[in-house]
């Protein structure tokens, strides 16, 4: 009988062991081999000033098809100054970093059917190199070139991957980003033959054109309940004078008078973050106000990994970029989406807890939009979107132009509700999100991982008081 327990023990012992995989033995300390990235390293932006951007590709985990036709999704972040490592840590990459600092695989990951590649951009960002601040690219157009750059160069260092359509996706200030590349390409594509094919540009919970949007802050906290009718009044006077200083194109004092009017928000909301009205604490954060993911993404052996360069210190978002875009951050990048629409199928899609580019904020710029197509677009019915039975989202979708709201999500879509955002994003890029308004999930899922038996939801609302003040005194971002 005892002998028998303790077999059982053992045997208990070994499974638990198992689970939390410290039997196997892997190749770099603190990271699965499985949660390796396919390819990752440095692509040159420009040799004589020594700039590069950092990349990290991870293959498809089930292309349906042929690799050869298999599409590939750029990833870019906001900020501006926050790396690409957040989305592929925290929000869609195929293993992301838990509240325990452990790696854990994502059953919502975006490289499902697709390739997925992640850049810090622009340079000076994550693990990207900026040899001095004068690097940092100072207009939308430099950064659009910067990454059409990097873009040929990874393409033209895997000639295999030359057949495979490149769909550019972001979020938040990547509202800026994604159509600066799209832009960049659809010129040189007069000149030259890219040596990618560009599929399409989609952007999550964006800052695309500021003076549409920033007005929409007040009434959109007013009517959710959030702020009292006389702050409101406050605050559309403050937003009021972003859109006086864009108007006159000062574009510094508005992007002054925008850090005003949201520290005004949060003084009266006393909320952890706008970019989640539910959340307690901000995204990968503890109590304490640090963050979860810089202490693994700083640990030598995860720099060895990703091929980091190791004497840099990673951080989340970094300030000086974000400080040197400040003359850009209240720019409008709609020509650029006007531009794209007549060429591309463009994607905008938002979480609805989201106070800062929100659904309000965005429908307000999407109703400038100066497009053929726009007056169908908005004529068309706007779907229930279900998945298996369970409502989603909101889709409209007409002609390049789709809008997803995803229900039961904040700023970062992918970390708030995966599984949405993947069907989303297939959908899209098959080209049935017009067609299939209850999509279904049932497709094949995420291969199970061997060294983790169960995903621990890292991603559920935090609870706690928020002890972060930061936020008070500091410029807030966008991620
Ligand atoms: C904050 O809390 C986390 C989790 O408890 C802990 O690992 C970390 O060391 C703390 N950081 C600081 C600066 O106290
Ligand atoms: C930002 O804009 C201000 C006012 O237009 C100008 O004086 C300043 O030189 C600009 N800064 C940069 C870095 O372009
Ligand atoms: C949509 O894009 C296609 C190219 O993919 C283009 O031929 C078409 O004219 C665009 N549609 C509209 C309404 O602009």
């Amino acid at each position: 009988m005892i002998r028998l327990l303790k077999l059982k023990v053992v045997l208990l012992a070994i499974i638990s062991a198992v689970c939390i995989g410290i039997v196997r033995a892997s190749k770099f300390e603190g990271i699965p081999d499985e949660a390796l990235p396919t390819s990752s390293g440095y692509l040159t932006i420009d040799e004589a000033k020594g700039t590069k951007m950092f990349y990290v590709y991870y293959e498809a985990l089930s292309p349906p098809g042929k690799l050869s036709e298999t599409p590939i999704v750029l990833w870019l972040q906001g900020g501006p100054g926050c790396s690409g490592l957040l989305g592929n840590f925290f929000e869609l990459g195929p293993w992301v970093i838990g509240a325990d600092q452990q790696f854990h695989p994502n059953p919502g990951s975006w490289n499902r059917i697709f390739g997925l590649l992640f850049l810090d951009n622009p340079v000076g960002t994550g693990f990207s190199i900026a040899p001095t601040e004068q690097d940092v690219p100072l207009n939308i157009e430099d950064v659009g070139e910067d990454l059409y750059t990097a873009l040929t160069a990874f393409y033209t260092e895997n000639p295999s991957f030359q057949t495979r359509t490149l769909y550019a996706t972001g979020e938040s200030y990547a509202g800026k980003y994604v159509p600066a590349l799209g832009y960049y390409y659809l010129q040189q594509q007069e000149k030259e033959t890219p040596v990618f094919q560009l599929g399409g540009l989609a952007i999550g919970n964006g800052l695309t054109h500021p003076v549409a949007q920033i007005p929409a802050y007040a009434p959109a906290a007013y009517y959710m309940g959030l702020i009292d009718d006389r702050q409101r009044s406050k605050d559309e006077e403050l937003a009021k004078l972003v859109v006086k200083h864009i108007e006159n194109g000062r574009f510094d004092l508005a992007h002054d008078a925008r850090s005003v009017l949201m520290r005004a928000l949060y003084e009266q909301t006393g909320f952890a973050t706008l970019l989640d009205i539910r959340r307690e604490l901000d995204y990968y954060t503890y109590a304490n106000g640090s963050s979860w993911l810089s202490p693994v993404v700083n640990r030598e052996s995860i720099k060895k990994a990703l091929g980091a360069e190791e004497s840099i210190t990673w951080e989340d978002c970094t300030d000086y970029v974000d400080s040197s875009f400040r003359n850009q951050t209240m720019q409008s990048t709609k020509f650029m989406v006007e531009y794209a629409l007549t060429k591309l199928p463009v994607l905008l899609y938002q979480g609805q807890f989201d106070l800062q580019d929100g659904v309000a904020s965005n429908e307000q710029w999407m109703k400038d939009i100066k497009w053929t197509g726009i007056s169908e677009f908005w004529n068309t019915e706007r779907i229930v979107w279900q998945l298996e039975g369970v409502l989603a989202g909101h889709v409209r979708t007409y002609a390049n132009l789709s809008h997803v709201v995803i229900v039961g999500a904040g700023h970062l879509v992918p970390a708030d509700q995966g599984l949405r955002s993947q069907k989303m994003v297939e959908a899209w890029i098959g080209g049935s999100l017009a067609s299939s308004p209850s999509l279904s999930a049932s497709a094949t899922p995420v291969k199970k991982s061997k060294t983790s038996c169960s995903v621990v939801d890292s991603f559920s609302i935090q609870s706690g008081k928020n002890l972060d003040m930061r936020v008070l005194e500091e410029t807030p971002t966008s991620i």
